[in-house]
């Protein structure tokens, strides 16, 4: 016998002996009754795909801050790189003194070292501290240890949360952002991956006055991409300050800094919210940038950062759209200033049109069959190639040489 006594409890009598349990009513909706016949249904149901991207100024300063309340009374395991530990270890442990749920993983990531075997030892590391499914992982450090942290969080118990709190400019801007995470395998870069949404992204620029210049430069490539997709004012921040940015280690001018971080962010976000699993389109204004710069850094190895390897594909990107006649010569120049003034390369030597032709065939299997090679149409505005054939070899060959000759005249 069974009867509701208030609220979610229930009174159950067992021979006389009447206990009280405490039943919480959960919003579960049903059962749903089936449908008489089918011949095929549809499993419909919400993703959780929204997080919290928070601001903060003293990330490490303070045992109250967003860490500590992301982190909350859950368990949780902090991976983050030698570097990063040798130069913030003390500060993070201190900071979470008071959560002692956290234990830390130092791991050796770095892009050669980006694989199934470091996500397979976080697992470990995950298993051992007795990670349940409330368990958390935190991601401290640049892309690569974000990438491993996610990919490693999708895996563990099919899925548990993760927090990141990115150190690198492409971490605060691009790879921290988004929602996937990925190792290289046989050569290919990022080829096994995944989407898992991360829980909270937390953004200190204060982590960038000890990252090394060419780190900087290398992120300021993403927010120049953006800038040139989508975001004219970011644009023209980045013609009048990159320079003084990179210099001081995003410390001076503080409020452009914000600013160019800010806008950065943002644009990202707004491209993901309508696109979070990169199925509803292929036409991203996001890719603007990787379309030839996967293969020149295949070609390249390690001796290429990513965000050169952008620079020189945006830089190729916009001779293609001056060569089309989508962009006038000052645009042009000014995109190529714009680089020049971030300390960016604009051409790499081993770029030939077999290289573009090959990047090409492989921007198209990635993005469904179609090329949408995106080319600047003005600043702050981009459009989409989507045939291969608009890109023949002599436009190819022709828009190399003006590169080549321009990076000649200015180097
Ligand atoms: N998942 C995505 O959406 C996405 C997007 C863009 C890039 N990525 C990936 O991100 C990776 C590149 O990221 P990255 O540029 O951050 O490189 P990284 O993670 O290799 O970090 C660069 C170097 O800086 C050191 N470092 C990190 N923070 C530091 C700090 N505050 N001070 C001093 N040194 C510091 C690191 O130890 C490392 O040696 C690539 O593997 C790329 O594929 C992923
Ligand atoms: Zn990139």
């Amino acid at each position: 016998m069974q009867s509701t006594t208030f609220d979610g409890a229930v009174a159950v009598d067992q021979g006389g002996s009447s206990r009280s349990l405490t039943v919480v009513e959960t919003a579960r909706v049903g059962p749903r009754p089936p449908p008489p016949q089918w011949a095929s249904l549809s499993m419909d149901c919400a993703a959780r795909t929204s997080y919290q991207v928070v601001f903060s100024n003293a990330l490490l300063q303070s045992q109250t801050s967003a860490l500590v309340e992301a982190i909350g009374d859950r368990k949780a395991l902090l991976v983050t790189t030698p570097t990063v530990d040798r130069m913030y270890g003390s500060a993070i442990r201190a900071a979470l003194e008071k959560t002692d749920t956290v234990s830390t993983l130092v791991l050796n990531v770095r892009e050669e070292t980006k694989s199934m075997e470091l996500v397979q030892s976080v697992c470990a590391e995950a298993f051992s501290h007795g990670l349940n499914r409330r368990g958390l992982l935190i991601a401290f450090g640049g892309g690569v240890c974000s990438d491993i942290v996610t990919l490693s969080a999708s895996l563990i118990r099919r899925g548990i949360a993760h927090i990141r709190v990115p150190t690198t400019l492409i971490g605060l801007i691009d790879a921290g952002i988004g929602l996937k995470g990925a190792v290289n395998f046989r050569g290919k870069k990022s080829f096994i991956g995944c989407f898992h949404p991360p829980e909270h992204v937390l953004i200190d620029p204060a982590f960038l006055r000890t990252l090394p210049r060419r780190y900087l430069v290398s992120g300021v490539a993403e927010a120049i991409k953006m800038g040139i997709a989508r975001d004219e004012s970011l644009f023209d921040l980045l013609e009048r300050r990159s320079l003084d940015l990179v210099t001081s280690g995003f410390d001076e001018p503080v409020v452009a800094g914000r600013e160019l971080l800010q806008r950065s962010i943002w644009a990202m976000l707004d491209e993901l919210s309508t696109n979070p699993y990169e199925d509803q389109t292929y036409e991203r204004l996001v890719d603007f940038g990787h379309s030839f710069s996967p293969a020149l850094e295949g070609a390249l190895g390690f001796d290429i950062h990513h965000g050169e390897a952008v620079a020189i594909d945006m830089a190729l990107s916009a001779t293609i759209a001056l060569s089309l006649g989508l962009i006038t010569p000052d645009v042009w120049q000014r995109i190529l200033g714009v680089l020049r003034t971030a300390s960016l390369p604009a051409f790499s030597p081993r770029l030939d049109v077999q290289l573009c032709r090959d990047a090409l065939a492989e921007a198209c299997r990635q993005r469904g069959g179609s090329m949408n090679l995106v080319v600047p149409a003005g600043i702050g505005r981009a459009v989409f190639l989507k045939d291969p054939r608009e890109v023949t070899d002599s436009l190819l060959e022709h828009s190399l040489g003006l590169l080549s000759s321009s990076a000649a005249a200015n180097s």
